[in-house]
């Protein structure tokens, strides 16, 4: 672990970091469409976007496709298992190149007058444009778009470069930007993790809201009743209180985890030390990631925002590599599934009725608790990139 890793992992307890005086967003920012269009473009089309794990396209062809902003994006692992993300544009008119939302190709060819481009985007077929003088065709590949990884996760980023002499505008390249976190999950391998399955929610609230409510168990003893026996709703310490990355963890049994039977489900993620057998750890990643932490598996959710008051938001459960060949019958990823389905569920419920008070003329912008410190932290940092 570096050192920025550990002076990171000093733990607060939540209310320890609140800040008095925080409220709730006003009303505007959870239904006006300008504020929706100016988040695509402030913060959707220009930080570092989750897209995928790289799991999801193992074999050279594999693709799939993402919506950022207002691009579609294709992201595809080349001949020499390179991943690579191009604008699913066509170079001859424009045509949308890839319509399915994931698949196998030996070539991107275009549906309309097949142009044919390779997995590394250049253009290697062109039907009679040989006929035009001039024409070259090293002169029209697919136009990339920045991808990097973090951990085996897929981000894009759709911002322009950054200007090398003035170190102005654009993008920060991906390890600058993931330096405060780099070294954290070393021992969870999140690189190597599969997915054993993904849900697609259609949440109709804001996408705020959902970070708002990840980032607090002040209503856990309410609305999640089955995970309040699991962990105690008020053991959360955090050791990201301020900025793009936020949370920390809370408390399990050892040898427990967050599942229908309470157990663990499978194999140990791999070699965690120490305390971090009986804990949870939850991390919001902005603008889109939810990352979730349990001994034996790891939860990420994928926030898509759709409209003001309309979010999909992507949901998987990755596995260690080798916990489904254990003889033991200790793997059983339907119980930690289950478990986070049916709290996902009643998560978005409570998101979906606040969507509908917030847009009442009644609404106000309410006072945080100070079990609220890290919503009312991801707020500001919301605050902060929308001003930028
Ligand atoms: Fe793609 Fe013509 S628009 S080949
Ligand atoms: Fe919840």
């Amino acid at each position: 672990m570096n050192k920025t890793a550990q002076a990171a992992s000093v733990f607060r307890k939540t209310a320890d970091t609140f800040a008095a005086g925080a409220k709730t967003l006003p009303q505007q920012y959870f239904v006006s469409e300008k504020i929706f269009k100016e988040e695509q473009t402030k913060l959707f089309a220009r930080q570092w976007v989750l897209v995928g794990h790289q799991s999801q396209i193992a074999n050279a062809g594999n693709y799939f496709t993402a919506q950022v902003a207002s691009e579609s994006v294709i992201v595809v692992r080349d001949q020499r298992s390179s991943i690579r993300g191009f604008y699913n544009v066509c170079r001859h008119r424009g045509t949308r190149l890839c319509q399915d939302s994931s698949g196998q190709v030996r070539a991107i060819q275009c549906p309309y007058h097949s142009w044919t481009y390779a997995l590394d985007g250049r253009l290697i077929g062109a039907p009679h444009m040989d006929e035009v003088p001039g024409f070259d065709k090293a002169n029209y590949s697919l136009r990339p778009v920045k991808l990097a990884l973090w951990e085996g996760f897929i981000f894009v980023n759709l911002a322009p470069a950054r200007n090398a002499s003035t170190e102005r505008g654009g993008y920060m390249p991906l390890e600058e930007w993931f330096a405060p976190l780099a070294g954290k999950f070393a021992h969870w391998n999140l690189p190597v993790l599969r997915s054993a399955k993904r849900i697609e929610y259609d949440v109709r609230a804001n996408w705020k809201l959902i970070f708002e409510n990840y980032s607090e168990c002040y209503h856990c003893p309410g609305v999640h009743p089955a995970l309040s026996k699991l962990t105690p709703y008020d053991s959360a310490e955090n050791d990201l209180s301020e900025g793009p990355f936020l949370g920390g963890f809370m408390r399990i049994g050892k040898g427990k985890s967050l599942s229908m039977s309470g157990n663990a489900c499978a194999l140990p993620l791999g070699n965690l030390q120490g305390e971090n057998h009986s804990r949870v750890f939850y991390y919001s990643i902005f603008p889109n990631m939810l990352l979730s932490l349990h001994p034996d598996y790891v939860m990420v959710h994928q926030i898509w925002p759709m409209s003001p008051e309309w979010t999909c938001i992507l949901c998987d459960w990755f596995f260690h590599p080798e916990a489904a060949g254990v003889s033991d019958n200790s793997y059983n990823p339907d119980d930690a599934i289950e478990f986070w389905d049916m709290t996902n569920r009643q998560d978005w419920h409570v998101c979906e009725l606040s969507q509908q008070g917030i847009a009442s003329s009644a609404y106000k912008p309410g006072p945080y608790s100070a079990r609220e410190s890290i919503p009312a932290a991801w707020d500001r940092e919301y605050l902060r990139s929308m001003k930028d």
